[in-house]
């Protein structure tokens, strides 16, 4: 049996809040709301721009994570910025491959050149994987499998626990409706297999998100259902208020 591991809920501010006031009191606001928070941790993944501003905030249950960074060290990469740079701002988990992402061009190929860098430098990768539509024939299945196994490629085996998969249908992402409990828990299921296929053992280090218009309402339901380890929360992350709402909901399961 896999051994008890803590819940992950990841805060996914994207290019939001737009001033520093905002972004700080944010942050502030959910690490006050910590300290009765015991089997959960949460990761705030605020734009670049304010992550310096924010080193104060990690603690054990409270991390900070970017949304992006670039797999290469240094170099003639304008506009870019590389993991290394991350890790002196107490950056410990790295977004890779949101959907968002892989619509401005982001590959398979780049996405496991970035998980690579991620998780060699010590950081925890949070691989995005998700469909963007569902047939009948059931081939999205296909899809989000070579998706992971895509993003895993040449990533040594022993850091797999530093892997996080998020599984984020993008017909749910920025949608009125998440995906139902139920349909989750089939994926779940299918990617918990994928993962020991590929790993054996190793696979239950790594942890399995859910992320696609996650509220107070369906939090509960979607990670107890579902059967995941935590959720990526991108809207209702942005109200310190409904955000530690989601976090108790969560660290009471
Ligand atoms: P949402 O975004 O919660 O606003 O749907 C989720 C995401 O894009 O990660």
């Amino acid at each position: 049996m896999a051994k008890k591991q803590k819940k992950l809920i990841v805060g996914n501010w994207k290019m939001n809040p737009v001033s520093i006031t905002e972004a700080k009191s944010l942050a502030v606001g959910v690490k006050r709301s910590m300290k009765n928070v015991k089997k959960t941790n949460v990761v705030l993944c605020p734009p670049f721009v304010y992550l310096s501003l924010l080193s104060s905030i990690p603690t054990n249950t409270l991390f900070l994570g970017a949304q992006n960074a670039h797999a290469e060290e240094f170099g003639s990469f304008t506009g870019e910025v590389s993991f290394n740079s991350l890790s002196q701002f107490k950056v410990s988990f790295v977004i890779i491959g949101h959907s968002e992402r892989r619509k401005m061009g982001e590959t398979d190929e780049i996405v496991n050149q970035k998980v690579r860098s991620v998780v060699t430098d010590g950081m925890a990768a949070i691989i995005c994987v998700g469909e963007s539509t569902r047939d009948h024939n059931g081939d999205y299945l296909g899809f989000i499998k070579n998706q992971i196994l895509s993003a895993l490629k040449d990533v040594p085996k022993k850091l797999l626990n530093h892997v996080v998969v998020a599984y984020e249908p993008i017909w749910a992402i920025g949608a009125k409706e998440a995906m139902t409990p139920r349909d989750l828990h089939e994926m779940s299921i299918y990617i918990k297999k994928v993962l020991k296929d590929y790993a054996g053992t190793l696979a239950d280090d790594i942890r399995i998100l859910y992320g696609g218009s996650v509220d107070r309402v369906n939090a509960d339901s979607l990670v107890r259902d579902g059967n995941v380890s935590g959720l990526l929360i991108g809207r209702q992350s942005l109200k310190a208020k409904d955000f530690v709402e989601i976090i108790k909901l969560i660290d009471s399961i």
